[in-house]
């Protein structure tokens, strides 16, 4: 059992996909385990997405990111990072294959309607950024 951090983006939410978007997660094995609304500050996006502080599209991405409401959660499954980031799809939509996320409902390479984490360490930074340990459900397994 693995766990990740997913983000609806402001884009997303905005145009109505937050239960498209848990179907898909629900529907491929992954567990909700943690689940909060929130509306991001600018300083709040910049230390979410510290690690890109010097690429050109740090300030355009922590603008947007902090726009308007977002949803956030803890994914809980059998490779999880990795299932999620498979049913996000590419960065920029026009790469995404068929049937994932981004390309199904992304608007451009910035407004790509989801975030996940890229690996067990990145998870467990992001996953901490936003829950405590008492805000986390770890279900029992159940017969699939
Ligand atoms: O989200 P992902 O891990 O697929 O991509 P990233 O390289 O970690 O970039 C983080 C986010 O920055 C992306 O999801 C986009 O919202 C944004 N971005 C952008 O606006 N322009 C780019 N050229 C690359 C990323
Ligand atoms: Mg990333």
């Amino acid at each position: 059992m693995e766990r990740t951090l997913a983000i609806i983006k402001p884009d997303a939410v905005e145009r109505g996909f937050t239960g498209k978007i848990f179907d898909r997660i629900e529907g491929n094995g992954l567990k909700i385990i943690a689940l909060k609304m929130i509306h991001l500050t600018k300083k709040e996006a910049e230390g979410f997405y510290k690690v890109h502080a010097q690429r050109p599209f740090f300030p355009g991405l922590t603008t947007y990111m902090s726009s308007e409401t977002v949803v956030i959660a803890v994914l809980e499954g059998k490779d999880a990072i990795k299932k999620w980031r498979d049913l996000m799809g590419a960065t920029n939509p026009k790469d995404a294959a068929a049937g994932t996320i981004r390309k199904d409902f992304a608007v451009d390479i910035e407004k790509n309607s989801v975030h996940g984490s890229d690996s067990p360490e990145s998870a467990s930074y992001e996953i901490s950024y936003f829950f405590s340990s008492i805000e986390i459900f770890s279900h029992k397994r159940t017969k699939t």
